[in-house]
């Protein structure tokens, strides 16, 4: 039967949000996996708990009662905004005995136990000691009161063990379905509005178990659910994630140091999405949701793997929120890829100074092995070989080398990998061998490095930056330009020179960016001047965002997403009637809130490294701006005819083509470019 919904939706939307009372500080979501420790430990089993709770964001010492938990946050939790007033995302790890459960409680409400139990015992099928199965937590589940609707409970087993779920407790009654051997939960609609408390048992069986009778399980992990049942647009079509989203299950293999992107796009037609809501390990990146066309949203998800005390295999779950539906949950599972050790011999160093990673590896290890096909991530970058070694000298600026943040260090990654073009013949070994420096750190050998848990990974969206040119107490920001805090003092001559001229003395560079970040720091490095547009002959007008010579000073501004610069154009001895500007910039965020990005002309930076993530650097150029003054009666003509000297478009180029676009405004040049949302790469 088809439904027609067209007209209750948006009547029942408007009662929504009031019904729904969620007392602050309560736990939405939990679950328990767990990891077996070397065997001779007291405590054999390491769990790792996720908890979902609703803002404002407890501690951890309010979540983890007794001592040992490890907090796996490196920065701020992962937040959602939906059922209000809104979640984060705290996970943790504590050592605990193999038969378990710890009841996680938050002021006065009802504790939730997680139970777990392990088996240290070795299986007489596969020789080896059980490894538990996987639960994914999911961001708050919400339910449309009247509609039937499945609820996936995202599992996973690294042995290919069977899988079943079973209650341990539901408030939903005969409301709720549990499909015990696809771990699936069917809500058959009619509950009353409120939020129910679901928590289910998640066991592995020998894979064989169908159709046999039911054996013991191996192992038991839980996971806790809040369900939030609400009333609102009638049973509407929910978002449903479209093509480039990943399938639900999925697996992603990990290898150190390789970062992960997943795009998400979901269809919304009946509400517009307010947010895809995500949960998942830490330093996962969530870009800011871009609106398209098609009633699409979507979100980019970056992970980066550095050395981690993480599970090995990670759940990320998604679901679109709009105000009052939400699409089905899907997880994937990010699996870190265990690496086997490097032979004896193996030797990777990095010349900090050379700027060089150069790697000896012993190939008596590897059989099979097409040694000619080894290559970097930049195929044309040599990979020597003799009978008995494979080495390979490459810059860290070069060769495919990639740079990024990982906590308060800068890390250089490379693989080396062997190609095999005839992919049907199987015999034929495959090596990959993730090749990593760290910097500060002198000589890193084998691959144990010592870096620190990754800092969460920032984006700053799809941002344009573009260059204005207005003379001093004039445009946007001529509050700050009028009279002007100047880093450092004007030259004198310049005023008596060229008063009389009718060249322009003084005028303001405004470089800006639409980054909304509110913690971006807009960087200028180098800028250069040219009287023509190819820019063959350049004069500096900055040094790495230090005025270089003395006619150029920094007006220190508030607003740390535009710089201004004066630019005193007798000093500078610039000659044409028009000029072209050049400039390197770059943006800027400090994992910590408290830190600035470091200042080009105060601090070095090689002294102090500052925990902070850099965009790579753009290179934008103004079009012809004009040195002639512009009379008095002009200035007061109609916003459309800028009468300001600002650029007018003629060409644009940007380093990064396949990235970016100009676009014309019609008034200064708007070169848009797309930020990746993860690393610098210089
Ligand atoms: C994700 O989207 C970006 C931008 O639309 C695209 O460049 C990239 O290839 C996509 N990545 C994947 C894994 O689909
Ligand atoms: C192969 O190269 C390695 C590293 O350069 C070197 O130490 C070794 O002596 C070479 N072996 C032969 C047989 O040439
Ligand atoms: C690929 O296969 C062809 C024919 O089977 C063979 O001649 C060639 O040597 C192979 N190349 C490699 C790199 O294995
Ligand atoms: C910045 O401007 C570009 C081009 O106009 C646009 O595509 C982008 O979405 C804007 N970014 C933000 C954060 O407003
Ligand atoms: C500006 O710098 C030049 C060389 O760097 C120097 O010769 C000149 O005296 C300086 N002018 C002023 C006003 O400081
Ligand atoms: C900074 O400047 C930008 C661009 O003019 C503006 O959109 C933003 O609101 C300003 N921020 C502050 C804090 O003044």
């Amino acid at each position: 039967m088809k439904l027609d919904l067209s007209c209750s939706v948006w009547v029942l939307a408007v009662g929504l949000l009031p019904l729904v009372q969620i007392t602050a500080g309560s736990i939405l979501g939990a679950a328990v996996n767990i990891e077996l420790l070397d065997q001779d430990r007291s405590q054999p089993v390491r769990a790792h708990y996720s908890v979902v709770s609703s803002l404002p964001c407890p501690s951890l010492d309010e979540l983890c009662n007794g001592g040992d938990c490890v907090d796996q946050l490196s920065s701020s939790p992962l937040t959602g905004a939906l059922p209000s007033p809104g979640w984060c995302l705290h996970e943790w790890q504590k050592n605990i005995p193999k038969h378990h459960t710890s009841a996680l409680q938050l002021g006065s409400d009802r504790a939730v136990p997680l139970y777990s139990r392990a088996d240290l015992s070795v299986r007489a099928d596969t020789n080896r000691v059980n490894q538990p199965p996987f639960v994914a937590l999911p961001p708050p589940v919400r339910l449309q009161a009247a509609c039937p609707q499945q609820i996936p409970v995202n599992v996973m087993d690294l042995d290919g063990d069977e899988i079943r779920c079973r209650y341990k407790k539901t408030d939903l009654g005969e409301f709720l379905q549990l499909n015990e051997e696809t771990c699936t939960l069917l809500y058959e609609g009619g509950a009353h509005l409120g939020q129910y408390s679901v928590q289910i048992m998640v066991e592995d069986f020998p894979p064989s178990l169908k159709n046999q009778i039911r054996s013991e399980a191996f192992s038991t992990v839980s996971v806790h659910l809040l369900i939030t049942v609400e009333s609102g647009a009638g049973c509407s079509v929910v978002p449903e994630f479209t093509g480039v989203s990943p399938a639900g299950g999925a697996v992603i293999h990990v290898l150190p140091f390789e970062e992960v992107h997943v795009n998400i796009t979901v269809d919304s037609r009946v509400q517009s999405v307010s947010e895809i809501a995500v949960t998942g390990p830490p330093g996962l990146f969530i870009s800011q949701m871009e609106i398209g066309q098609n009633f699409q949203s979507s979100v980019t998800l970056s992970w980066v793997r550095g050395p981690n005390p993480f599970t090995h295999l990670l759940s990320v779950c998604f679901a679109a929120n709009t105000p009052s539906l939400q699409s089905n949950v899907r997880c994937i599972w990010l699996q870190q890829t265990q690496t086997d050790p490097l032979p004896p011999g193996t030797e990777l160093k990095c010349k900090e100074r050379e700027l060089q990673m150069s790697l000896v590896l012993p190939i008596t290890f590897l059989e099979n092995l097409h040694f000619s096909a080894l290559q970097l991530n930049d195929p044309t970058c040599p990979v020597f070989y003799n009978s008995t070694h494979v080495t390979a000298t490459f810059p860290l600026t070069g060769c495919g080398t990639k740079r990024m943040h990982l906590g308060s260090e800068l890390v250089y990654t490379n693989t080396l990998r062997s190609i095999n073009p005839n992919t049907t013949i199987s015999r034929v070994a495959t090596l990959i061998l993730p090749l990593a420096c760290r910097i500060p750190g002198q000589q890193a050998k084998g691959p144990a490095f010592k870096i620190s848990i990754p800092e969460e990974v920032k984006t700053f969206g799809v941002v344009s930056f573009w260059l204005e040119f207005h003379p001093p107490g004039e445009g946007p920001m001529a509050a700050e330009t009028r009279l002007p805090r100047l880093r450092g003092s004007p030259p004198v001559r310049e005023a008596r020179e060229l008063r009389a001229t009718r060249k322009m003395d003084k005028l303001d560079l405004h470089v800006f960016s639409n980054c909304s970040l509110a913690r971006a720091e807009l960087m200028v490095g180098r800028c250069v001047e040219s009287e023509t547009e190819n820019f063959k002959n350049t004069r500096p007008l900055l040094n790495q965002g230090c005025a270089s010579g003395n006619g150029t000073l920094e007006i220190l501004i508030s607003n740390s997403t535009v710089r201004i610069f004066r630019l005193y154009l007798g000093s500078l001895g610039i000659k044409g009637d028009t000029m072209y500007v050049e400039c390197v910039v770059h943006l800027c965020v400090t994992t910590k809130q408290t830190d600035r990005c470091l200042d080009p002309c105060t601090e070095t930076p090689d002294l102090t490294i500052v925990d902070s993530i850099l965009t790579r650097s753009y290179t934008v150029r103004s079009g012809p701006v004009p040195l002639i003054k512009v009379t008095e009666t002009t200035t007061t003509a109609k916003p459309t005819q800028t009468t300001n000297p600002v650029t007018q478009p003629s060409t644009s180029q940007v380093t990064t083509a396949s990235a970016s676009h100009a676009v014309d405004t019609g008034a200064f040049w708007i070169i848009t470019v797309s930020l990746c949302v993860l690393m610098l790469l210089p």
